[in-house]
């Protein structure tokens, strides 16, 4: 499903957490008047780190916490008034329905920045237009970036 109506697919490698951020900061630039990233990767595979390299690509100050335990945390992006930055961590997610409104209202305001950690978990109720970011640990601190980005074609 994921793999199917690919568009663009990038491979990298990185050797710290620090560079897994630079490369968030710098995929960040793309993202700066909205869109979605899916992330996905086991646990300690950098989702959070990467995600926090995105935030401040995006001009976030604040420091991103992963909302494991709330689902979701928000942020104002200081050049985007139209949207806000939502970070959402469904790991603990039981009923996908639970968050169906909830995902459906931040997915209908284009400008809105949504990075969701596990969405594989709701791989099926993302819109057709998104990034995925698939990481992998292999071993000690290298880890690979596989992003794809998928279109309605
Ligand atoms: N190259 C690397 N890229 C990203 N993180 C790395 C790298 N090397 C080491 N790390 C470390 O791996 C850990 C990744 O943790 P992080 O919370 O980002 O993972 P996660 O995928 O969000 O996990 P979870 O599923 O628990 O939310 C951090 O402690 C980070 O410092
Ligand atoms: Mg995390």
């Amino acid at each position: 499903m994921i793999f199917r109506s690919l568009d663009r697919k990038l491979c990298l490698h990185t050797s710290s957490a620090k560079k897994t951020q630079k490369i968030a900061f710098e995929l960040a630039q793309s993202f700066k008047n909205g869109g979605i990233i899916a992330l996905k990767g086991d646990l300690g595979a950098g989702k959070t780190t990467f995600t926090q390299g995105i935030a401040r690509g995006l001009g976030v100050t604040q420091k991103l916490i992963s909302p494991t335990f709330i689902l979701m945390r928000e942020y104002n992006l200081p050049s985007n008034s139209l949207g806000r930055l939502y970070h959402l961590d469904l790991y603990r997610l039981e009923k996908v329905a639970e968050i169906l409104n909830l995902v459906g209202d931040l997915f209908s305001n284009p400008n809105n920045v949504i990075l969701i950690e596990w969405a594989d978990k709701i791989e099926n109720e993302l819109p057709r237009n998104l990034t995925w970011i698939k990481l992998t640990n292999l071993g000690g601190n290298k880890r690979s970036i596989e992003i794809l980005e998928t279109n309605d074609s």
